[in-house]
């Protein structure tokens, strides 16, 4: 047997699976999904069929016709879950599997009532990205393979469904209080790009392409904030050519989605941490749109190749917003990211496997070496070429390098050839494979000029010899300078001038999530009474994971305010995402 994707026990040379039609009931009650799901393959396949399984329970897989298909599922594996081994008759080119999710599927989280903005329904959704999809469906679960995908999905009334697909409407369910919502995926997706929610989910129309879907209560809201979506969309499509994928909807999440945001293909879904009411962290938007051709067009062939995905997308991601807001951006953004990436590799330590961008992650789960590295230091690494080739030539080149792979999953080493064809002697030049294979940041890293981050630097900087921000310099900051005046702080600082800057600043009363974040993470190393517990009440209200992990870890620096966060934890972890719970587990620990 010959698996292709460290993550999936799928073997490509048995056969493909090229659709999935999903016939599901959604039962808040027994947080199951429950129904049928039939498996078109590309070409008919005899004998043996492996797919990707975790958590699920199967009644039984048949023919079209009803004929029984002898099938075994495999002892769980911790990372891969269980291989479902069928025996498929001669040329079969679809079956039928019979089954329910798991009520702790890894894929899915079941919120009650009282974990959504109404308090009166309940909610549910799905995130497969990186090897959950095999929780919510049997299926080659690796981005080397495309399916089709289409869905009847019933719920009770007057809830909604939603798909990352061209929505068919909705027609009588099984029973008077039960609905069917239908959907078809005219693109070819990989099944980590399969997503779905259910509740009580409304739309309000935001541009000629865009719906912003969201429970009433923060409909508004959500329809203000990303309300610029279709001058983004028009801005990417002049850098990045046509946007293929016709609707570019958004679904503002409850507050336990773990992300920013998920750039489920049609539907991207998003953290409601964004809602600052100022449009402040659009950047979120630009970055999972900037994925529908970084991603969702050219994929990356598995999650070793993740910084493909990644690294390209934050590079978009800030020419989006560079065009729309000014050149300052992109270096603002830029030395956030440069100082997180620090700080991550610094976590890691010195060596670390996992601080290179094309990593081995034979037995390793994706999720937990999940990083700002690929993010950044693939940001930086794409930058650099563009600088050494000169952007124009880059443009074209990033032009090319979509057309040629769209609807395709592609490796670092196919990337590699592909960048010596079109920019022959680049890599060389830069010295690619260091910055690929090495696990530290090459010293011929792109820097990036601003006259108002070495501002903020400086003052930073002179914050041991006494200075201080007056009202008059800080007022006029940027969300992303108040940022980075933070991140430039020493570790901690006098309880004195932790109250002395939220008294003039109202750091511990922000709205906009990052600066909050940078600042109580600050404020609670520095033992700033208020900062601890408003860092205890904002874990108490969403489960974004960049959020719990560095406020978890700068409750968990001292014995009393560690003994407060797992007690907190106690509380509130039932809310968290099945996933955000690992997360923060492994953080109290
Ligand atoms: N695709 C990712 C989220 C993801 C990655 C989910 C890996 C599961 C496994 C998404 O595009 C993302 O990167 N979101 C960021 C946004 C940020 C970089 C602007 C986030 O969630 O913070
Ligand atoms: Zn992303």
């Amino acid at each position: 047997m010959a698996r292709q994707d460290p993550h999936s026990y799928a073997d490509l040379d048995q056969g493909r699976l090229t659709e999935v039609a999903l016939f599901l009931r959604v039962d808040f009650a027994a947080r199951q999904l429950k129904g049928r799901a039939r498996l078109t393959l590309a070409e008919p396949v005899s004998g043996d069929l492996v797919l990707d399984t975790l958590d699920l329970a199967i009644d039984g897989i048949s023919t079209t016709e009803g004929a029984p298909i002898p099938f075994d599922v495999s002892a769980p594996d911790p990372v891969l879950g269980s291989r479902l081994t069928l025996r498929l008759p001669a040329s079969t080119s679809a079956f039928d599997v019979r089954y329910a999710t798991s009520p702790e599927a890894s894929a899915l989280q079941w919120l009650d009532p009282s974990q959504t903005a109404g308090g009166v329904h309940p909610y549910l959704f799905s995130q497969c990205q990186a090897i959950h999809a095999r929780a919510l469906v049997p299926l080659q679960d690796t981005p080397r393979v495309r399916i089709g995908l289409r869905a009847e999905i019933e719920v009770k009334k007057p809830l909604r469904v939603v798909m990352a697909a061209a929505a068919d409407g909705e027609r009588p369910g099984g029973d008077e209080q039960h609905s069917t919502w239908l959907f078809h995926m005219p693109q070819p997706i990989p099944p980590y790009l399969i997503a779905l929610a259910a509740g009580n989910i409304h739309p309000q129309t935001v541009g000629p392409r865009s719906v912003v879907y969201a429970e009433p209560e923060v409909l508004e809201r959500a329809a203000w904030e990303f309300g610029g979506v279709e001058d983004m969309l028009q801005t990417a499509e002049g850098i990045f050519g046509p946007y293929r994928w016709e609707r570019f909807d958004l679904l503002c999440m409850p507050p336990s989605f773990p992300y920013g945001g998920m750039e489920n293909p049609r539907l991207t879904f998003l953290t409601p941490t964004l809602l600052a009411g100022d449009r402040s962290q659009v950047n979120v938007v630009a970055h999972e749109l900037a994925h529908s051709w970084t991603g969702n067009l050219v994929t990356n062939a598995d999650m070793e190749h993740f910084w493909l995905n990644e690294g390209f997308t934050v590079y978009a991601e800030r020419r989006i917003l560079e065009a729309l807001e000014g050149p300052e951006y992109m270096a603002l953004h830029a030395a956030i990211g440069r100082a997180g990436l620090a700080r991550e590799m610094a976590r890691f330590g010195e060596g670390s496997p996992y601080t290179r961008l094309r990593t081995e992650l034979d037995g390793v789960d994706p999720d937990e070496v999940f990083s700002l590295v690929p993010y950044e230091k693939g940001f930086l690494l794409v930058q650099l070429i563009s600088e050494t080739v000169g952007r124009e030539r880059f443009d074209e080149f990033l032009k090319a390098y979509i057309a040629e792979f769209s609807f395709q999953s592609i490796t670092t080493e196919r990337w590699e050839q592909f960048v010596e064809a079109k920019l022959p002697g680049v890599l060389a030049q830069i010295g690619a494979d260091r910055w690929l294979r090495g696990s530290s940041i090459p010293e011929n890293e792109p820097t990036f000029a601003s006259r108002r981050k070495e501002l903020v630097d400086e003052l930073a900087a002179a914050w041991q010899s006494g200075e201080r921000p007056t009202t008059e310099v800080a007022d006029a900051w940027s969300p992303e300078e108040w940022v980075l005046y933070l991140q430039g702080l020493p570790g901690t600082i006098e309880r004195a001038d932790c109250e002395a800057l939220d008294t003039t600043f109202g750091l511990t009363a922000q709205g906009n999530a990052e600066i909050l974040v940078e600042w109580l993470c600050l404020a609670v190393r520095s033992g700033h009474g208020p900062a601890i517990d408003r860092a205890l009440g904002f874990l108490g209200e969403m489960g974004r994971m960049k959020y719990l992990k560095p406020l978890y870890t700068a409750l968990a620096a001292s014995p009393e305010t560690k003994g407060r966060a797992r007690a907190l934890f106690e509380e509130v972890r039932a809310s968290y995402h099945p996933i955000a719970q690992a997360v923060v587990e492994s953080v109290l620990r």
